[in-house]
């Protein structure tokens, strides 16, 4: 049995993608990617209240381009995307603030006056707060709401509209490695029908000062973001990191085509996290990864489509060929 919360008169539903109770995994994934070498913790954690207020600070920055190119080109597409896929119900992984997603629903208001909206997130609040105003601005939608990690459990995730257009934007594919990008776009495949699109954002290989720059605006929210993730750490698990002891570090790595972003250690310094019975001696100058983010090319972003069962159809691509939004179907299942 799913759990179901009304809020809006019949128009919304949350439900849980996990089959119990959502089981947080914080404390796992960070003694396994602390002890790892190189250490690593994995980006999810970013986003608590302050980090998802960061991260919006970081998109109004000039340095960081890829919010501005993809609601660019969905502000100039959306409707050519609704009126070839029109969809019944739009399904959205990782839907955070859900507004570049209202692009959609509102172009699809131009041609019904009802629709589906399933967004999927690890943040209870936020898929709540986006519902409440989505559900407002617009008195005939209705929304399906799934909390949890689509990337672990999709077990309970069910669709049972036809023609849905699925959705992945704001380029957090780059996040993925590329196994898990193909192990997760197979895993949108086959929870999708075979008249169903899919809709991916992605952010392209470009100059590599651009990519750089992108990662280290000059006001410093990008480096308050990545260190607030020790913050999340010293609350969630009791710890004594001290930010002031770490420094931001942000690079295009070439070979790998991904900019990989790093907390360093300014000295030699003991951690310790309560909780877990976990200390943790930094050398001087010793970092932890804490994201990558892949940036694709045309070839390599149809390829990988492709390979896991879609077809591009349509490229939306700005003159500077900043960003890309990809629209394909999908293949049918053999
Ligand atoms: C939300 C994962 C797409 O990788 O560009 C922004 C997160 N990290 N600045 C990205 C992020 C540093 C962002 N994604």
């Amino acid at each position: 049995m799913q759990e179901a919360v009304k809020i809006d008169s019949g128009r919304f539903q949350l439900n849980r993608l996990s089959p119990e109770q959502h089981v947080d995994s914080l404390e796992e994934d960070v003694y396994t990617g602390l002890l790892s070498r190189p250490r690593s913790l994995p980006p999810k954690y970013f986003y608590d209240e302050r980090g998802s207020k960061l991260f919006d600070q970081i998109c109004q920055t000039d340095e960081y381009y890829l919010t501005r190119a993809e609601s660019a080109l969905l502000k100039k597409h959306a409707d050519e995307i609704v009126s070839t896929v029109r969809p019944t119900a739009i399904v959205e992984y990782g839907s955070g603030t859900s507004e570049k997603t209202e692009l959609l629903i509102q172009a699809a208001n131009q041609h019904y006056d009802w629709l589906h909206y399933l967004p999927l997130d690890v943040c209870e609040e936020i898929l709540i707060e986006s519902s409440r105003r989505l559900l407002d601005r617009y008195p005939w939608l209705s929304i399906d709401a799934w909390h949890g990690d689509f990337l672990q459990d999709m077990q309970l995730f069910n669709n049972s509209h036809t023609r849905s257009l699925y959705t992945f934007l704001g380029s957090s594919l780059g996040n993925f490695s590329y196994d898990e990008a193909s192990q997760f776009l197979r895993d949108v495949r086959n929870t999708a029908n075979d008249d169903d699109w899919f809709l991916l954002g992605i952010d392209l290989v470009k100059d590599h000062s651009i990519l750089n720059a992108a990662y280290n605006d000059i006001e410093g929210y990008t480096a308050a973001f990545n260190l607030n993730l020790l913050d999340v750490l010293n609350q969630a698990l009791d710890g004594d990191f001290n930010t002031e002891k770490f420094e931001h570090h942000a690079f295009f790595d070439i070979d790998n085509s991904r900019v990989e972003m790093r907390l360093r250690s300014c000295c030699r310094q003991t951690v310790t996290l309560r909780d877990i019975d976990l200390k943790i001696e930094f050398e001087d100058g010793e970092h932890i990864t804490t994201e990558y983010s892949r940036k694709y090319t045309a070839d390599s972003i149809r390829q990988l489509l492709t390979s896991t069962g879609f077809s591009p159809e349509h490229v939306y691509t700005g003159d500077n060929n900043e960003f890309m939004l990809i629209l394909s179907r999908c293949l049918k299942k053999r």
